[in-house]
C-alpha cells in the first residue's frame, strides 16, 4: 500500500486515532477525492473505522458491517472455533444444523460455514442487523428477524446440532464506561445485558433445550467473571456445562451439551 498523505495521518492522530497511519492507508484505499474526505470526516467525528469502511476482518473473512450494526470483535473468533469443534462427527447423517442466534451482521455463522459444511440459520431481533446479515449470508444460510427463538422456523425444533450466541453481555451499569465508539455507534440493544449482563444469555439457556438435537451443543460468549454464573444457569436447564477460555483472544464462553 502506498504511504498515506502525512496531513491525513496528522488529522486522524489529532482526532485520537491510535493507528492513524494504518487507518489513513485503509481510508485512502477505499476512496479518493471528495468521497475520501466524507469518510475521513465520519472517522474524525468518532464513527468506528469498520462502519466507515463498511467492512471488518473476522476469522480470515471480510464481512460487511453497516452503521447501526454491532461490529464483530476478534475475540468472538474463539467462539467460532469452539462451535466448529462441537459439531457432530462424520457419523452424523447429512449436514449438521447450526443456528447463530443474536447474529448481528452474521459474522459468526459465516465463519462457521466457511470452516465446515453445515446448514446455517441466523437470527436477530434488529432488522438493520438482519438486513446486513442477509447480505453476508447470501447463498450460505437463511436469516430470520425476531426475538430469540421466536424468529426460527418451528421445523428446527429438536434438530439444532450447534447453537451459538454472542448475546449482549455488558452489565447496564457498565455501558457508560464503554469507549464512545461502541457506546455512541452500536445499538444499546446489542450491548446491554441487564443488571449482571446475563439477561439475554439466561433466556437463551432456558429456551435451548427445546431446539437442540440429542447431543446438541449450546455455546454463549460471556465475560470471565460472568462465566461461572452462566455455567450454573446452563446446569439448571439440564445442560452439562463447562467454561471455555482463549487466552490469546481474551475470550470466554460457556458451552453445554444436552445429554443423549
Ligand atoms: C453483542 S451483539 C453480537 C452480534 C454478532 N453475533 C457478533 O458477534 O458480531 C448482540 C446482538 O444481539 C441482538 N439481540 C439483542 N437482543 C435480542 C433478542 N431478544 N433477540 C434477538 N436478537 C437480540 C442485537 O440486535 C445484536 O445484534
Amino acid at each position: 500500500m502506498p504511504r498515506p498523505d502525512p496531513d491525513l495521518v496528522a488529522r486522524l492522530r489529532a482526532a485520537g486515532c491510535v493507528f492513524a497511519e494504518d487507518e489513513a492507508a485503509l481510508l485512502t484505499a477505499a476512496a479518493d477525492g471528495p468521497e475520501l474526505e466524507v469518510l475521513v470526516r465520519r472517522r474524525i467525528a468518532g464513527e468506528p473505522l469498520e462502519h466507515v469502511l463498511g467492512r471488518v476482518d473476522f476469522d480470515g473473512l471480510t464481512v460487511r458491517v453497516t452503521p447501526g450494526v454491532f461490529v464483530p470483535r476478534r475475540r468472538s473468533e474463539a467462539l467460532v472455533h469452539a462451535a466448529v469443534a462441537a459439531l457432530p462427527g462424520s457419523a452424523h447423517p447429512g449436514r449438521p444444523l447450526v443456528v447463530d442466534l443474536c447474529c448481528g451482521c452474521g459474522a459468526l455463522g459465516l465463519a462457521v460455514a466457511r470452516r465446515a459444511a453445515v446448514d446455517l440459520h441466523a437470527a436477530d431481533a434488529d432488522p438493520v442487523a438482519t438486513a446486513c446479515a442477509a447480505q453476508n449470508l447470501a447463498g450460505v444460510g437463511t436469516v430470520h428477524t425476531g426475538d430469540l427463538f421466536a424468529a426460527l422456523p418451528t421445523g428446527l425444533r429438536g434438530r439444532v446440532d450447534v447453537l451459538v450466541a454472542n448475546t449482549p453481555y455488558v452489565p447496564s451499569g457498565a455501558i457508560g464506561s464503554m469507549p464512545p465508539e461502541a457506546r455512541d455507534h452500536e445499538p444499546r440493544t446489542a450491548l446491554d445485558g441487564g443488571r449482571d449482563g446475563l439477561d439475554t444469555a439466561r433466556r437463551v439457556a432456558a429456551g435451548a433445550g427445546e431446539w437442540l438435537a440429542p447431543g446438541g451443543a449450546l455455546l454463549i460468549e460471556t465475560g470471565t467473571a460472568q462465566a461461572p454464573v452462566l455455567a450454573e444457569v446452563f446446569g439448571g436447564h439440564g445442560l452439562v456445562a463447562h467454561v471455555g477460555h482463549d487466552e490469546d483472544r481474551d475470550a470466554t464462553w460457556v458451552q453445554g451439551r444436552v445429554t443423549v
